[in-house]
Parts: C-alpha cells; structure tokens; sequence
C-alpha cells in the first residue's frame, strides 16, 4: 500500500504501541466517554446488520462493533495495524488492507459504514466520504468519530507534539466543520463529548463532568461523535 497516496500518516510506525493508549488511564477515560457517544447513534438492532470499519487500525472498535451485534468488516492501510487486528483473533470479524480512497465493494454492501479518528488522516477526506456513502445502503447511516479541533488538549498536541507524530499530520474539524462538510451528503446529527480534565488526579470524575458540560453545550471537548444518514 502507498502510505504517500493514502494517508497524511504511516501508522505502520505506530502499530506495536499503539493499544498502550487505550490500556492507560486518560487513553481509557477517553474511549469510555467516546464509546457512550457513539453508542447513541448506533440502531437499537444491530443483529444481521453488516458494519464496514474504515481505518479499523488494531481492531479496538472493530471488536466493540462486533460485540455490539453487527457483522463487522475492517479495513486498514496499514499492514503492521491490520496484523495487530488479527492476532486479536476476533471472532466474526473481517480484515483487510485496502485503501478508504476506493473501497474494494459493490455499490450499497453494508447497512452502517464507520470511520473512528480516521477521516482526519486520509489525504482526501471528502473522495474517502463519498466511497463510504457509496457502499453504504439507502438508507443507511455513516457513523463518525472525529478529534475536535476546538479541543485545548487536540490543540495542544497538534502544536507540541513532534512532527514524526500523528498529531502533526491530522486535520482536525471543529464541530461546525463537520457538519457542514456532512450536510450536502444527507441528515446530520453531532455531539461534542470527551472532557476529560487535564489534570491526572480529576480524570476519574470525567464522568460526571461530561454529561454536564455536554448539557451546557460545550463545543470544546476532545471528540465529536457524528451521524449522517443518507
Ligand atoms: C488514529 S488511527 C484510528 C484507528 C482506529 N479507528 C481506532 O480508533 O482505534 C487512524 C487509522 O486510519 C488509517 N488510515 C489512514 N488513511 C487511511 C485510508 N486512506 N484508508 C484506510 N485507512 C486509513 C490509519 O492507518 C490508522 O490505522
């Protein structure tokens, strides 16, 4: 595959360390809030349902879809991700290298297709959306997971993060972005989820912070959750 042409960010290069985030405390207060937001706009059946992951990486949604009840292909460009995927040996998941740009199926194959903090490393964000709208069923829905580019601490590790890092390369939308480059393809809903204070010892009261701000309207958290259905 031909990280240059496919992605802003060779995740090969992450692919060993990369579930060290999810296993450490911020990493999982963050994926506990974003799984709630993402749960939302998932149907109540997921049962017979089949769910396209775009940029699957390690498998770590791959696996929540799974168990949420779809029939879930995953597709990365990395090959040292989607390796990572399969020694997970998920049971009734599907991987494969390919690349967003042009997904290897038929017109209208799957009921849900999702991207979790992917579209912000493709190189061509809107030619990945259209495929995923195209092998998507009418109707259907297209689920989102994107970093907030309002966010302080997205913002912060976009600046101070290394160049090498994934950060550096990422085009991150704000809330508003998001919707309106959603809105031309179909139906748009969006939640700003994902405060999680920065200071370490107040991380386990994320929980009770999240809803709050959420209810406030705050557009400043960590992730955006978004629906779009066609
Ligand atoms: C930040 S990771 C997210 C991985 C996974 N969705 C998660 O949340 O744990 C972004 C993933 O998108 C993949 N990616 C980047 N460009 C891609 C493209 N054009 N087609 C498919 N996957 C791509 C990367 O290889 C990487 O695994």
């Amino acid at each position: 595959m031909n990280e240059s042409k496919a992605s802003r960010f060779d995740f090969d290069l992450l692919a060993d360390s990369y579930d060290n985030w999810y296993a450490g405390r911020r990493g999982a207060m963050y994926d506990r809030l974003e799984k709630k937001l993402i749960v939302d706009f998932l149907p109540a059946k997921a049962e017979g349902k089949k769910l396209l992951e775009v940029g699957c990486g390690t498998g770590h949604w791959s696996r929540f879809f799974r168990e949420y009840g779809f029939e879930v292909t995953g597709l990365d460009t990395s090959e040292r991700m989607i390796n990572a995927a399969l020694q997970k040996n998920i049971v009734n998941v599907s991987f494969l290298i390919a690349d967003g740009h042009l997904l290897p199926f038929a017109n209208d194959s799957f009921d849900l297709t999702a991207a979790i903090t992917t579209l912000e490393f493709v190189r061509d964000t809107e030619a990945v959306l259209r495929e995923m709208i195209r092998c998507t069923r009418k109707p259907g829905r297209i689920l989102l997971g994107v970093l907030n580019g309002l966010s302080k601490a997205n913002r912060q590790r976009q600046r101070q993060d290394s160049p090498k890092s994934p950060y550096a390369a990422a085009r991150l939308f704000s809330p508003v972005e998001l919707k309106e480059f959603l809105e031309p393809f179909g139906q748009v809903e969006i939640t700003v989820g994902g405060f999680v204070p920065a200071q370490s010892w107040l991380i386990p009261f994320a929980p009770l912070v999240d809803p709050i701000a959420r209810i406030f309207g705050g557009q400043k958290g960590a992730f955006i959750a978004a629906v779009l259905k066609l």
